[in-house]
């Protein structure tokens, strides 16, 4: 069975079973998706939910993909299944510039219906029913879905609550002979954590001697703040063999609805995810390919202007945290645009607290149930909206706070 409890299950939905595969039956819609689903009957809501930067597409971006829609007719057929040659190219010259990473774009680099095709295609082509794979807790919520849906085994080791960190330690404890994988995020959804190199090369060398393979989920790669250096276990070359790093255009570019990431990884694990692209998508969207490629061409100004941006807003959301302590608290997030706040327990679970506040507050919040048992007792807010939006909402969440844990 799914591990959350479902919002639109608490919010009465009932579903059918009869016929349905156990494989499906055992997964959810995530809460991230579902709370917002259940928020278009709450008029007047304000979204902290799902993590939807408010930026729009850069401009150079939309008028690329205008440009070939009206001058080339291969801009509205099926690409090859990896993708255009030219993104490959421009994806792997992306990887040399700003990752000293050198990867074949004809052999390595698979184009995506964004990271989470690539991941979704990844788990099913490395995971046996049976197998376990390692999942922080709390982690994003689709990860543990995914793991489901190829009949795998989450087992989830905890961060360390005070800062968010690996707890090695109980990492340790979590692999055995079965595990065959481990899913690493960072900077980290939900929590905006940004994990140390130390740590991560702790994980390497278990990776190293225990055989399992590491997922690199590189969607806020490009997201730190302060300056905080990022660093990923993609750039160990000792891992070459068993290290598949998935990307994402959504955030870097403002680009989530274009749907476009890219899955990297050794040419012989690539073949097979490929029959599982090819089973699911065929290629991913041509327009969206070409978004992509004058993305990754042209200048890339926009991206250091989301990452001030969002430092801004970070900062904006954590002084309203700051002046709801007691009733409150939660970890300074070091990077993408997430944070976890804690609330007291008379509040109830995080499910109940994040319905009551949809209801009563008009705040979409995401109940930290989804990510995970370690996730219970917070709900996540997302800081991609713009500064009024968070303004209203955190006001409305500081009145409701007060009311109900006073
Ligand atoms: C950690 C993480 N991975 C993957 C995704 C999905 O990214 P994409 O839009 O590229 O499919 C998200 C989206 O929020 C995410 O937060």
């Amino acid at each position: 069975m799914a591990l959350e409890r479902s919002a639109l299950e608490a919010a009465g939905k009932r579903y059918r079973d009869e016929g349905i595969s156990r494989r499906v039956r055992g997964i959810a819609v995530s809460a991230i998706k579902e709370i917002p689903l259940l928020a278009q009957k709450v008029p007047g809501c304000v979204s902290l939910g799902q993590g939807i930067s408010s930026f729009p597409t850069p401009e150079h971006i939309v008028d690329a993909v205008c440009r070939h829609l009206r001058e080339s007719v291969w801009t509205g057929k099926y690409t090859l299944g990896p993708g255009l040659p030219a993104l490959r190219r421009a994806f792997a010259d992306m990887l040399v510039r700003e990752r000293g990473l050198w990867v074949d774009p004809d052999t390595e680099i698979c184009i995506t219906v964004g990271a989470m095709e690539g991941l979704c295609a990844t788990v099913l082509t490395l995971i046996e029913p049976g197998d376990e794979v390692l999942l922080p807790s709390p982690n994003y919520a689709s990860h543990i879905e995914q793991v489901l849906l190829a009949e795998g085994i989450p087992v989830f080791f905890p961060l360390k609550p005070a800062t968010w960190q690996l707890d090695l330690d109980a990492l340790g404890h979590a692999i055995s002979p079965r595990t065959k994988a481990i899913i690493i995020c960072h900077p980290h959804n939900p929590t905006g954590a940004v994990f140390s190199k130390e740590d991560l090369l702790v994980v390497a060398q278990w990776a190293l001697e225990h055989g399992f393979y590491i997922i690199c989920d590189e969607t806020y790669d490009f997201l730190t703040y302060d300056g905080k250096p990022y660093w990923s276990l993609l750039s160990m070359p000792e891992l070459r063999r068993q290290v598949i790093g998935v990307f994402s255009f959504s955030k870097k570019y403002a680009m989530t609805g274009w749907r476009v990431g890219a899955v990297v990884a050794p040419a012989d694990i690539l073949d097979h995810v490929m029959k599982v692209h090819d089973a699911a998508a065929i290629c991913a969207p041509t327009p969206s390919q070409v978004a992509a490629l004058a993305a990754l061409e042209g200048p890339q100004e926009c991206v250091a202007h989301f990452r001030k941006t969002f430092q801004a807003r970070r900062d904006r959301v954590c002084s309203f945290l700051d002046r709801m302590a007691p009733h409150l608290s939660y970890v300074k997030p070091q990077g993408a645009y997430y944070v976890m706040v804690k609330f007291p327990p008379q509040a109830g679970d995080s499910m109940t607290v994040a319905l009551r506040l949809l209801h009563e507050a008009r705040v979409i919040t995401i109940p930290g149930s989804a990510f995970g048992p370690g996730g219970e007792g917070h709900v996540r807010l997302s800081f991609g909206s713009t500064e009024a939006e968070l303004d209203e909402a955190m006001e409305r969440l500081a009145r409701w706070f007060e009311k109900n844990t006073a």
